[in-house]
């Protein structure tokens, strides 16, 4: 960094980096005001430079060769924001060898390939920033490894997926069915180029992975944590959930328990009153309990041009922050130590309240069969709704919901549930907060 100028390419021009280049061209004399340094954006890499981005790009390099910008040794920070695994991780790996910083969304590559590229980073004395990658706009890295940094943290509980947020809100408001729901989330253009990220709780898992490896100072294995989407979700649970005073979100769960870290991410029915329940379309919410802080909300737009591009410059202008005080060191603000392993507990250990839904016969004696079993697993019944048949419909929905019961004595019991041929297969078993 000369002259406190700090040199920046941009690879990939889709619609993060697009808000990173945005932000850079209009906020710069901001950004010197605020921060003493100039920000210059030299060179952009795209291999698809035909699409409309109204950017005046006259002052910056444009081109479709990354090694543009990772070669150029005058490139100080180097964003990556083509998404996926490869190229990307190539890329990151080759700035980080050239002693370039990095600043990137990648969620994905951070969650599975963090423990790798952190170590590189670590041995050229660069940093690798990634606020962006969780909750999008919102400050929730920066959150909890500063403005937290006192406590130790006791539980998150995260609607970090603003895709399956849509899709659940709209199963809610509209009574929508899923598939619907999620045509439009599609076309809003939240989703990931592989929607089974979104609604199979992929997604909010790597967000879970990153955020539990910050507050642990260690390194979570992404592999570790149980994962359930919202794809089996119908309009008649969303309807059970309501007329019982829950709603259905997808939570990104984080305990600190006993025996480890409880680490999971399921649809979850929450009750009206809570907070996490009224945080409704893509938005997302991240609720942080901290021993002395007590409880927290996080709250704002988890993707999109200007949120994500918001999260990026943070990081820019905050990592060069860094490199004006400690020239050519690596930032202290790197809390994801690679060689620290973090310990989880199984979700068979976990225990929960559980609802339950069914499709059973309507004949005599089959409720007392299901609750027979349940009993003599250890599981009790807070409260039960059965719907009248339709005319000539054999099979009636029936909704229970527990009382708390480990996970380990709910899957044995549904296991026996299942043998009862009164019992249409198509049953759901969900968690309640
Ligand atoms: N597909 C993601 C979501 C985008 O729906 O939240 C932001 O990571």
């Amino acid at each position: 960094m000369k002259d406190h100028l700090v040199n920046i390419g941009i690879i990939g021009l889709g619609t993060v980096g697009t808000g990173v280049a945005r932000i850079l061209l209009k906020q710069k004399e901001l950004l010197h005001t605020r921060s003493a340094l100039t920000f210059q954006l030299k060179a952009i890499s795209e291999l698809d430079w035909s699409r409309n981005r109204d950017l005046d790009l006259s002052h910056v390099k444009c081109t479709t060769n990354a090694d543009d910008i990772l070669l150029d040794p005058e490139i100080d920070i180097v964003v990556e924001t083509i998404g996926g695994y490869e190229p990307a991780f190539s890329f990151i790996c080759k700035a980080l060898q050239n002693r370039k910083h990095v600043v990137t969304a990648n969620k994905a590559l951070i969650a599975t390939k963090g423990r790798e590229l952190f170590k590189i980073a670590a041995a050229n004395g660069v940093d690798l920033m990634f606020e962006a990658s969780v909750g999008g706009g919102i400050p929730i890295i920066k959150g909890l490894r500063e403005g937290l940094v006192a406590n130790t943290i006791e539980s998150i509980y995260g609607i970090l997926n603003g895709t399956s947020n849509y899709i659940l809100t709209r199963m809610h408001q509209d009574e929508l069915e899923f598939g619907q729901a999620l045509q439009e989330a599609q076309a809003k253009g939240f989703a990931e180029a592989d929607p089974t990220l979104d609604v199979g709780g992929g997604d909010a898992a790597h967000k879970l992975t990153i955020l539990a490896s910050i507050v642990s100072s260690g390194f979570v294995d992404f592999g570790s944590i149980f994962v359930e989407g919202i794809t089996a979700i119908t309009k008649l649970d969303i309807n059970f959930a309501k007329s019982l005073g829950y709603t259905i979100k997808l939570l990104a769960i984080y305990r600190l328990v006993e025996d480890g870290l409880d680490l999971r991410v399921h649809p979850t029915l929450i009750p009206n009153s809570h907070l996490l329940a009224a945080v409704n379309q893509e938005l997302n919410a991240i609720f942080v309990k901290g021993d002395f802080v007590g409880d927290t909300m996080f709250y704002g737009p988890g993707a999109g041009e200007r949120p994500t591009g918001s999260a990026i410059v943070g990081d820019i202008v905050d990592l060069s922050q860094d490199l004006l005080l400690k020239e050519g060191e690596q930032s202290s603000k790197r809390t994801i130590n690679p060689d620290v392993q973090v310990k989880t507990i199984p979700i068979s250990q976990v225990k929960n309240r559980f609802y339950l839904r069914f499709f059973t016969l309507d004949a005599p004696g089959i409720l007392s069969k299901i609750s027979g079993i349940l009993g003599d697993c250890g599981i009790s019944i807070s409260s039960m709704v059965q719907l009248e048949a339709h005319e000539k419909e054999n099979y009636v929905p029936i909704v229970l919901i527990t009382h708390e019961a480990s996970e380990a004595s709910m899957e044995k019991a549904l296991q026996e549930i299942r043998k009862f041929d009164f019992v249409k297969e198509n049953f759901l078993r969900l968690r309640v907060f």
